[in-house]
């Protein structure tokens, strides 16, 4: 039998379990030459899947209303006809949700358990650790002694650029929406400072109070109120990394927020926005240098893992409500 979850209607505002569907088939797969079946191990659910709900031209096309959705996926090789594949094989690669499928090979890459736990390439050996590594370095350009604010601090991405920051010598401040994921920060990830955005009073107050002495570089994974907050504090050429906006991701309205022209203006700043894809030509370095500060100890890092393949949409419903630590993940 074979499991897929479906795009079953588009959401409007916060998505639900209604906006999804499992459907069970029979496994009546066969492989023509060059292609193999696989079966699902761990599932990534990402904030950007929510764009994709929408019927909205973004950076990736959005998924069909009836058909699975995709993401992420970590896959077994259970049977090859494709000769750069054995059976036993574990690959990476954007695969539809589901139990068992057919793939032609193409974009599959292989990864190592031995090297290590599967998980870890979806998250500091994927994406987000690619997402973290690249937006820090190629538009924060980040320099010793400087101040980092990071938003979305405790997620996947948010504590893999604190971590890094340190190592670079940075003064890191994190926002985070618990004092248990504000104490995680600097417990765990080595965060100097932490801010709970649910529960200040004053935004603004808060940030000038964490960081004395300004923002140098704000790695912004949220917008909305609280990157408007951070434009009060940004010091002369400072670089905001444009990364996310998950506190937008569910409005159905056009946000408004502070003007920004007159902060860059005055503090000669910069604002970019980032998408990890098109720094692929950058992925080699990056990859091996997370891959060493990992195995050095210097970076480390937290999943929330889900099991089971129908939690799927749960998972990606709770880790939107920020119901997790660290990177989100399902174990099939
Ligand atoms: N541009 C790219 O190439 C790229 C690549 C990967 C990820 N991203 C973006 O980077 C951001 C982080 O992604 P991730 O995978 O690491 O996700 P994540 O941070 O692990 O999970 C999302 C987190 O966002 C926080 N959040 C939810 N609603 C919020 C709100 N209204 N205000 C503030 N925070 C809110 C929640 O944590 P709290 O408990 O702290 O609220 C939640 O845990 C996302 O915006 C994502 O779209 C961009």
């Amino acid at each position: 039998m074979i499991q897929t979850i479906h795009l079953k209607k588009r959401p409007i505002g916060a998505p639900t379990q209604d906006n999804f569907e499992l459907t069970e088939s029979e496994n009546d797969l066969t492989l023509k030459d060059g292609e193999v079946l696989l079966e699902t191990k761990y599932i990534s659910v990402d904030p950007y899947l929510r764009g994709r709900m929408s019927d909205a031209k973004s950076y990736v096309p959005p998924f069909e209303v009836g058909q699975p959705l995709n993401s992420g996926i970590i896959a077994e090789v259970i049977e090859s006809k494709n000769e750069n594949f054995k059976k036993g094989d574990f690959v990476r690669d954007r695969l539809d949700w589901k139990t068992v499928q057919v793939s032609d090979g193409e974009n599959l890459q292989k990864v190592d358990p031995d090297k290590a736990p599967l998980s870890a390439y979806l998250g500091i050996l994927g994406m987000t650790g690619l997402t973290a590594y690249l937006g820090l370095h190629e538009i924060g350009k980040p320099k010793k002694g400087e101040t980092l604010i990071v938003s979305g601090a405790a997620g996947a991405v948010g504590s893999v650029v604190g971590q890094i920051g340190k190592i670079l010598g940075l003064t890191v401040i994190g926002i985070a929406g618990s004092d248990e994921k504000v104490e995680l920060l600097k417990s765990e990830f080595g965060f100097d400072r932490g801010i709970n955005y649910k529960t200040t009073d004053d935004m603004k107050a808060s940030i000038k109070e964490a960081a004395p002495n300004g923002v140098d570089i704000y790695f912004d994974n949220v917008g909305g109120e609280i990157s408007d907050a951070v434009l009060f504090s940004i010091n002369k050429f400072a670089r905001t990394i444009n990364c996310g906006a998950i506190s937008v991701y569910n409005n159905t309205e056009t946000p408004t927020g502070v003007s920004v022209q007159p902060f860059l203006i005055k503090n000669s700043a910069l604002m970019q926005g980032f998408i990890v894809s098109n720094y692929s030509d950058k992925f080699p370095e990056a990859m091996e240098q997370l891959s060493k500060w990992l195995g050095e100890g210097k970076l480390t890092y937290r999943e929330t893992i889900v099991e089971g393949f129908e939690n799927t949409p749960q998972a990606f419903l709770d880790m939107m409500d920020g119901k997790k630590k660290g990177k989100m993940i399902v174990k099939v």
